[in-house]
């Protein structure tokens, strides 16, 4: 057994917790974007949104996902999970949730250019827009896990 298998566990372990601080910035983070909307341009409260913003942004959300895409790939590359590791990445499961962490890496980089614009005061897209992004890491999410925990074998 490699050192990376016998790690496999602790990988694992350290995947999933930084998946959840990723998640968490992903579902919150939009909801950010809609209380500017409702703020007075200028005003105290949009100065503190932006803040927020940014520490979630930066200082959450993207090192938790540089962690899972670091973790998610030692534990392909360690071959020891249920999936058989990195040999069976051909297979329409693991596309599938490869596919799926692809979008919400996109998602994430699309977040990213708005806060800059939010930054600056401006209001990109709707509000509406905004709420209805809400929906699209929850439902990304949800098709993950279900690959990761049932299609994976
Ligand atoms: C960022 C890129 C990602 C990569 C490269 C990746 C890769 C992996 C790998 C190789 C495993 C081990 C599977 C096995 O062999 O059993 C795994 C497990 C898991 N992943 Fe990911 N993953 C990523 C992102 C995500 C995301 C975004 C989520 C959830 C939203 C997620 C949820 C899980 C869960 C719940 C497990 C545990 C499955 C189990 O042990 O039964 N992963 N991931």
């Amino acid at each position: 057994m490699t050192a990376l298998a016998l790690a496999y566990d602790w990988l694992r372990g350290l995947h999933i917790v930084s998946v959840i601080f990723w998640m968490a910035g992903l579902l919150y983070l939009p909801r950010l974007y809609v209380y500017q909307f409702q703020a007075q341009p200028g005003g105290e409260l949009e100065t503190t949104l932006i803040v927020q913003q940014r520490r979630l942004y930066r200082g959450i959300m993207t090192p938790a996902m540089v962690a899972a895409w670091l973790f998610g790939i030692l534990l392909l590359l360690s071959n020891a999970g249920r999936s058989g590791g990195w040999i069976f990445i051909h297979t329409i499961p693991w596309a599938v949730k490869l596919l799926a962490v692809i979008v919400m890496t996109g998602v994430h980089g699309m977040y990213g250019a708005a806060r800059r614009k939010f930054a600056e005061g401006q209001r990109p897209r709707s509000e509406k827009f905004w709420r209805m992004m809400n929906e699209v890491p929850a439902v990304l999410a949800i098709v993950i896990v279900l690959v990761a925990t049932v299609g994976l074998r």
